[in-house]
C-alpha cells in the first residue's frame, strides 16, 4: 500500500486531483417521498388501503423489545396507535410462557403473538399474520403453539375482526416462520369461491416452502417443500451500506451465514404465477399458481417441475408487483428499487436514493408504491448482540412506473 500512497500524495501535489473523474451519480428515478417516521417500535411491513390509512406491523419475532405491539395504524404526527385495538396486541402475562424448559411461545388464538405481514387485499380488507413465534431477549426465537400461528382478517369500515384461520402444526411448523402473504379473492380458483392466500415460510432453522390457505374452508397445505429455491442459498454474502452482514447474535452463539429463506411474494396481475424470493440468495423464481393450489397425490412433484428460475435480481426482501405485471423488489447492495419486467425478462433498476438501505416491505394503493426502510442488518441478532439500529425507520413512496395501480384478483 506504501507506494500507491505516495504516488497519491504526489498526484495531488501536482494537481491532478484537480481533474474531473467519472463518478457514481446514486440518484435514478422517482426521489423517494418521506410519509412517515417510526420513533417508537421497529418495523417491518406496511399495509395501505384504498383511502389511505396506513398500517404497520412490529414482530417480536425478530426484535425483544417490540413488546407493546405487533400491529398499528399509522398517525399523521409520526406516531402508532395499537391496532385493531391495544388488548388484542397485549397477550395476559406477555408472549412468551417461561414455565416451560425451554420456554415457547404461548398458543393465544385470540391475541398477537409476532406478526411478520400486514396486507390489504383486493377488497380493501386487512389481513394480519401471526407467525405465533417470539424472541427471547438472548436472542433465541421460541416455538410456537398452535393458537399463535395465525391469519386474521379485519374489517377496516368497523376496525372489527371478522376472521381467524388457525395454521395447525402440521402447515405451520414449531420452527416454521410464516414471513408474507398475497391474496387471489378469484371465486373460479376454488370450490369453496372464496379466494386463496400464498405465504412463504422464511425459517432460519426449520424448512422453507410456500404454504396455501382455502380462504371458504380454512384448510391449509404447503408445497415447494425444502427444495433448493426456497433454501438460503450456499456461501451467500451480503453488505449493506459497506458494512458485512452475518447472522451474528452473540451471547456466546457461533457467527454463521444470513439464513433467510422463502421471503418476498407477490403475484402477477392474472393471478397466474407466483413469485418468490429467499432474502440469503439473488433469484427471482416463479410457478404457477394452478400447481400451488393443487393437493392430488403427484401435486408437489409437479409443483416442484414447474418453478422457474427468471434470474438474478439483486439481494431483495419483501416484493410486490403492479397492474401492468410489473415486480418490484429491493436491491439491499445498490441503495435501489429493482424492478422485473415479465414482458421481456429483464431487471433493470426504478429508484435509486442514499437514504435505501434495508427496503423490508412494499405496498400498493392508489397510483403509489410504499416501502419501509428498517435498517435489519443493524439488528442485534447481526451484529454480535449489540443493537446498532438509529431511530427513526422510514416510510416512503414513490409513483408507480407507467401510473399503474394495485392489481385486483376478484
Ligand atoms: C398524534 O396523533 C394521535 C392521533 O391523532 C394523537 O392521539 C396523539 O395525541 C398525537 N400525539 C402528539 C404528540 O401530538
Ligand atoms: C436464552 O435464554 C433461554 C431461557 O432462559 C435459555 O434456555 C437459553 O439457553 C438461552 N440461550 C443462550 C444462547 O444463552
Ligand atoms: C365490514 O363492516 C361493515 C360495517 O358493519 C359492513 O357493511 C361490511 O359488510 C363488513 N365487511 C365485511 C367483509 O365483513
Ligand atoms: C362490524 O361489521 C361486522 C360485519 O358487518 C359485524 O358483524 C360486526 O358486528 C360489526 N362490529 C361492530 C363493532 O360494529
Ligand atoms: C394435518 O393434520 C390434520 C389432522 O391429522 C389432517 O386432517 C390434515 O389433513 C393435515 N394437513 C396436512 C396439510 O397434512
Ligand atoms: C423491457 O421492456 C421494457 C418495457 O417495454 C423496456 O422499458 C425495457 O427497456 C426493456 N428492456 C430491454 C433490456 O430491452
Ligand atoms: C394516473 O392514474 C390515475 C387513475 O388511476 C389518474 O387519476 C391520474 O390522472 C393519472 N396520472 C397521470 C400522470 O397520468
Amino acid at each position: 500500500m506504501k507506494p500507491t500512497t505516495t504516488a497519491v500524495v504526489l498526484l495531488c501535489a501536482s494537481g491532478a486531483a484537480l481533474a474531473q473523474v467519472a463518478q457514481d451519480p446514486i440518484g435514478i428515478g422517482p426521489v423517494p417521498e418521506l410519509l412517515h417516521l417510526y420513533y417508537d417500535e421497529w418495523p417491518t411491513g406496511i399495509a395501505v388501503s384504498a383511502s389511505g390509512r396506513m398500517f404497520s406491523n412490529y414482530p417480536l419475532g425478530l426484535d425483544p423489545t417490540n413488546t407493546q405491539y405487533q400491529v398499528a395504524e399509522l398517525n399523521s404526527n409520526n406516531t402508532e396507535t395499537p391496532y385493531p385495538n391495544a388488548a388484542y396486541n397485549s397477550p395476559p402475562g406477555g408472549a412468551i410462557d417461561y414455565t416451560k424448559y425451554p420456554p415457547q411461545s404461548k398458543g393465544l388464538a385470540n391475541y398477537l403473538i409476532g406478526v411478520q405481514s400486514v396486507v390489504v387485499d383486493p377488497i380493501d380488507r386487512l389481513w394480519i399474520l401471526d407467525t405465533g413465534r417470539a424472541l427471547l431477549p438472548n436472542g433465541t426465537l421460541t416455538t410456537s403453539n398452535y393458537g399463535g400461528p395465525k391469519l386474521v382478517g379485519v374489517n377496516l369500515s368497523n376496525n372489527t375482526i371478522f376472521r381467524t384461520i388457525l395454521f395447525p402444526p402440521n402447515v405451520s411448523y414449531a420452527d416454521s416462520y410464516p414471513n408474507d402473504v398475497r391474496f387471489d379473492l378469484r371465486p373460479s380458483i376454488t370450490a369453496s369461491g372464496q379466494g386463496v392466500a400464498y405465504l412463504t415460510d422464511s425459517s432460519s432453522e426449520g424448512r422453507n416452502g410456500i404454504i396455501i390457505v382455502d380462504l371458504g374452508t380454512g384448510e391449509s397445505w404447503r408445497h415447494l417443500e425444502n427444495i433448493p429455491q426456497v433454501r438460503p442459498e450456499p456461501g451467500f454474502f451480503v453488505s449493506v451500506w459497506g458494512e458485512p452482514v452475518y447472522s451474528n447474535p452473540g451471547n456466546g452463539m457461533p457467527i454463521s451465514r444470513l439464513a433467510f429463506g422463502a421471503d418476498g411474494i407477490t403475484l402477477s396481475n392474472d393471478g397466474e404465477t407466483l413469485y418468490f424470493s429467499v432474502v440469503s440468495g439473488r433469484h427471482l423464481y416463479g410457478v404457477p399458481t394452478a400447481r400451488l393450489r393443487d393437493r392430488s397425490a403427484s401435486s408437489e412433484l409437479f409443483a416442484q417441475a414447474s418453478v422457474m428460475d427468471l434470474g438474478q435480481k439483486g439481494v431483495s426482501d419483501g416484493l410486490e408487483s403492479d397492474s401492468n405485471g410489473i415486480v418490484y423488489g429491493g436491491s439491499v447492495e445498490t441503495d435501489s428499487i429493482i424492478i422485473f419486467n415479465p414482458q421481456n425478462g429483464t431487471v433493470s433498476t426504478y429508484v435509486r436514493d442514499p437514504r435505501i438501505e434495508w427496503t423490508d416491505t412494499f405496498s400498493v394503493a392508489g397510483n403509489y408504491l410504499y416501502f419501509t426502510e428498517n435498517q435489519l442488518w443493524r439488528g442485534a441478532s447481526q451484529q454480535g448482540g449489540v443493537d446498532r439500529r438509529v431511530k427513526p425507520y422510514a416510510l416512503f413512496r414513490v409513483p408507480l412506473l407507467n401510473n399503474a395501480t394495485k392489481i385486483e384478483l376478484v
